[in-house]
């Protein structure tokens, strides 16, 4: 076997522990230009070299010899490696010339060549399935049984995706385990972020991740105003689709764009504790414009009364926050504390009144309320057959249910403070 000393800093680090990982489902998905293709395509001949025999599939035949197959040319040359593996483009195979071992190419539309593909020495070890969210669950299925026969080496399947739609059967099959409350990365922070079971492994990473990446390419990336489009591409986070109650939304960059000035701001809090977070949201209104600014927010779970006073004083100072009427004592033992906590009305029509004026106005967020961003998101009508009326479908919406508390007074006519009558920070 050729010695090939492999320089790490060569591979982002967020991908390193995944070099030699043996879960039999390995999943990477998350934010576009996050390293995933050029990861995989560098394990893919590291793979190669040491045995494997890999098989690359994509959905559509054609769009593999544009991308894996460059990747993995490219991934080979920055290995100095590419003297070590005999390249056969029109067949679509790179062979190593010193074992036989083999990366081979196919896509799904070629159902002959995936039906009989097979490697020159031995099985199939490796199956890496590229752009999977292009592909339906059977055929899945289908490459998943082709993993058969012996082998030395621990088989594994490789799915590398841009979380597209939460309804998409890849969340349904692989995400039970995946804890949604906490999905968000957090700004600032390192945003890969992992999960693993005796049989799946998942890795979510975005551009944030990926240390090769040039400043205007991030500066697209962060600046991405399109709801949908930041949320699948910029954090990397499952997409919503159909249904949803709020799409008259964008992120904005309100430090660099800030809200024009003097406009009333607004706090409210939605009380949560163990399980649900309390969640708090800092919002501006343009009633001209009829435009809703999302200037910050803050979620906290175990928040007992006096933490959540500390916060409420460096977040909202002595402005009114209007919260949650469930929880009267906490209200009262909020103001006790020097917060000046007010309780929004809760009729029986409340909530669907509160959307639908909500829906009136257009909701700009700030890049950096990633969880706000993730609700509206996420924000969907219950199916209902029975012709009842309209009801949000159960899940985390605690910092949409704060906006609606923070705003309450507006659509009932109840006076607001000024803003900035003291330096808000953003
Ligand atoms: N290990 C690496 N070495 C050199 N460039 C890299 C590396 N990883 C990523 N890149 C650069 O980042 C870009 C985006 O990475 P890519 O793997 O295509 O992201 P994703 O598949 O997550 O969208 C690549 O086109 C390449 O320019
Ligand atoms: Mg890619």
């Amino acid at each position: 076997m050729a010695k090939l000393n492999v320089d790490l800093d060569q591979i982002n680090p967020v991908y390193r522990p995944y070099l030699s990982d043996e879960h039999r489902y390995q999943l990477f998905f998350g934010g576009s230009s996050s390293g995933k293709s050029c990861f995989l395509a560098t394990r893919a001949v590291l793979d190669a070299l040491a045995g494997r025999n890999i098989l690359v599939v994509r959905k559509v035949q054609r769009t593999l010899g544009v991308s894996c197959w460059n990747e993995i040319q490219k991934a080979a040359r920055r290995l100095g490696a590419a003297r070590l593996f005999s390249v056969s483009r029109s067949g679509m195979t790179m062979t190593v010339r010193q074992t036989g071992a083999q990366i081979l190419f196919a896509g799904l539309d070629d159902v002959e060549k995936i039906k009989s593909i097979t490697p020159r020495n031995g099985v199939l070890t490796d199956i890496w399935i590229e752009e999977a969210t292009e592909c339906q669950r059977e055929d899945f299925k289908q490459l998943d049984k082709r993993l058969r026969g012996p082998s030395p080496f621990r088989k594994r399947v490789t799915l590398s995706f841009n979380p597209t739609y939460r309804d998409h059967w890849i969340c349904q099959d692989f995400f039970g385990g995946w804890a949604e409350a906490d999905d968000a990365p957090k700004p600032g922070a390192v945003p890969g972020r992992s999960y693993a079971d005796a049989d799946v492994s998942i890795l979510r990473t975005t551009y944030l991740d990926n240390r090769f990446l040039t400043d205007d390419d991030r500066k697209a990336l962060r600046e991405e105003k399109n709801g949908y489009f930041h949320t699948v591409y910029t954090l990397g986070q499952w997409g919503a689709r159909g249904g949803l109650i709020f799409t008259n939304w964008r992120v904005e960059d309100l430090t660099a764009h800030p809200p024009p000035g003097r406009l009333p701001v607004y706090f409210g809090l939605d009380f949560g504790f163990a399980q649900d977070p309390t969640a708090c949201v800092q919002a501006a209104l343009d009633r001209e414009a009829r435009r809703i600014y999302i200037l910050a927010t803050f979620s906290a779970t175990g928040l007992v009364v006096w933490a959540l006073a500390k916060r409420l004083q460096a977040f909202a100072g002595r402005e009114r926050v209007v919260c949650d009427a469930s929880d009267p004592r906490c209200i009262a033992e909020l103001r006790e504390l020097g917060v000046a906590a007010a309780r929004a009305r809760k009729g029986p029509d409340s909530v669907l009144h509160g959307i639908q004026w909500l829906q009136g106005y257009e909701i700009v967020v700030d890049t950096r309320c990633a969880d706000m961003i993730r609700q509206l998101s996420a924000y969907s009508w219950k199916e209902s057959a029975d012709g009842s009326p309209p009801q949000p479908r159960a899940g985390d919406a605690h910092l949409i249910d704060a906006l609606r508390y923070a705003l309450e007074g507006e659509q009932t006519g109840r006076k607001a403070r000024l803003w900035p009558r003291r330096a808000v920070k953003l």
